[in-house]
């Protein structure tokens, strides 16, 4: 073993070091330097042969450039960890000022807001929920509800008729055709809310839209009186539009219901035309295929338009119909 031999090594180290590119880089110059197999460490463990004299030299020579090649490893590493933190810092600089991606979650229409809602109070009661088709054939939207064709009813509703004419077809003008679907295809007891869309055959304007939205209610069963729907009306005025609500019927006339009345709601301080209801006519619970001397049912059906105008104070329908989201977007998302 000689000294310059010693202070190669040490040169050497110093070089890799300089030129090490990076943390890794300096990671092999490490074990390249001072690992188990490099030469300052063999002449290390050599040292335990050589004579007393040797060693004192060649320990004290090995120290020193142990100490050094340690130091070059040391600096080098605080020169590239810098470096690493350096281009860490502009790669993943986060720039505040670009335009943030305004893409707005998409929502439910209010209107889908508030038939879910209705169909999730009845639902928590044990009603069921009965949907039926928009394009309706007469004798459901019509015959079989008590309206005949001359009735003075039938042109109550400005029917939309599907050509050809003989088809029978209209689009339904209320959602109660769907009460007689359930009734001649389910056995009493019956307990069903029927929300849906419906046409009628209006201009749109402030207070109408040809398309809007009805509900439906329908219970049939055994002792069912008109004191069971004005319960049953009371709570869902409540739930729609506040505990304190109360409701009034006052008598009106629906060919499907004997006897009818109009609902209204006291809401915001005054009366306010809500829906129409009664007990099912007992013509209708026969042309259903009911026994009208054991079953006895109520009926209702509301607007949806009109409930959500009433509740939120919404003067034009045009807002409802047009699905700007910037009204809509009031209504929460109602997912
Ligand atoms: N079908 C009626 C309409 O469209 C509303 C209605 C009135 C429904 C009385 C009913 C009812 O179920 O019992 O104007």
């Amino acid at each position: 073993m000689r000294a310059e031999e010693i202070s190669a090594w040490v040169n050497e180290a110093k070089e890799a070091c300089a030129s090490a590119k990076d943390l890794d880089s300096l990671k092999s110059v490490r074990t390249a330097h001072v690992g188990d197999k490099a030469p300052i460490s063999l002449a290390s463990r050599a040292l335990g042969s050589m004579s007393a004299e040797d060693k004192v030299v060649f320990g004290k020579l090995i120290g020193e450039a142990k100490a050094s090649i340690s130091e070059f490893i040391m600096g080098a590493t605080k020169k590239l960890e810098a470096q690493r933190d350096q281009k860490i810092l502009l790669e993943e600089v986060v720039d505040v000022t670009l335009p943030l991606n305004r893409r707005h979650r998409g929502g439910l229409h209010p209107i889908t807001i508030i038939k879910n809602e209705i169909s999730d109070f009845f639902i928590e009661q044990g009603f069921a929920v009965e949907e039926g088709p928009e394009l309706e054939s007469g004798w459901l939207n019509f015959d079989a509800l008590n309206i005949p064709a001359d009735h003075p009813a039938r042109t109550m509703q400005d029917t939309f008729f599907i050509e050809p004419v003989e088809s029978g077809m209209v689009l339904r003008t209320h959602t109660s055709p769907v009460q007689v679907r359930t009734m001649l295809t389910q056995e009493p007891p019956i307990y069903v809310v029927c929300p849906g869309r419906t046409f009628r055959a209006d201009e749109l304007d402030a207070t109408h839209s040809p398309v809007f939205h009805q509900v439906e209610g329908l219970v049939i069963d055994k002792g069912i009186t008109m004191a069971h729907l004005k319960g049953v009306l009371d709570n869902f005025a409540r739930h729609m539009f506040g505990p304190n609500v109360t409701t009034r019927l006052r008598p009106s006339f629906f060919p499907f219901t004997e006897p009818s009345a109009e609902v209204d709601v006291f809401f915001n301080n005054r009366w306010i035309e809500w829906g129409g209801c009664g007990m099912v006519n007992p013509k209708v619970l026969a042309t259903c295929g009911i026994n009208s001397e054991i079953y006895s049912g109520f009926a209702f059906g509301m607007g949806l338009e009109r409930t959500l105008m009433v509740r939120h104070s919404i003067t034009d329908m045009h807002d409802i119909v047009e699905g700007d989201i910037r009204f809509t977007r009031q209504f929460g998302v109602g997912l």
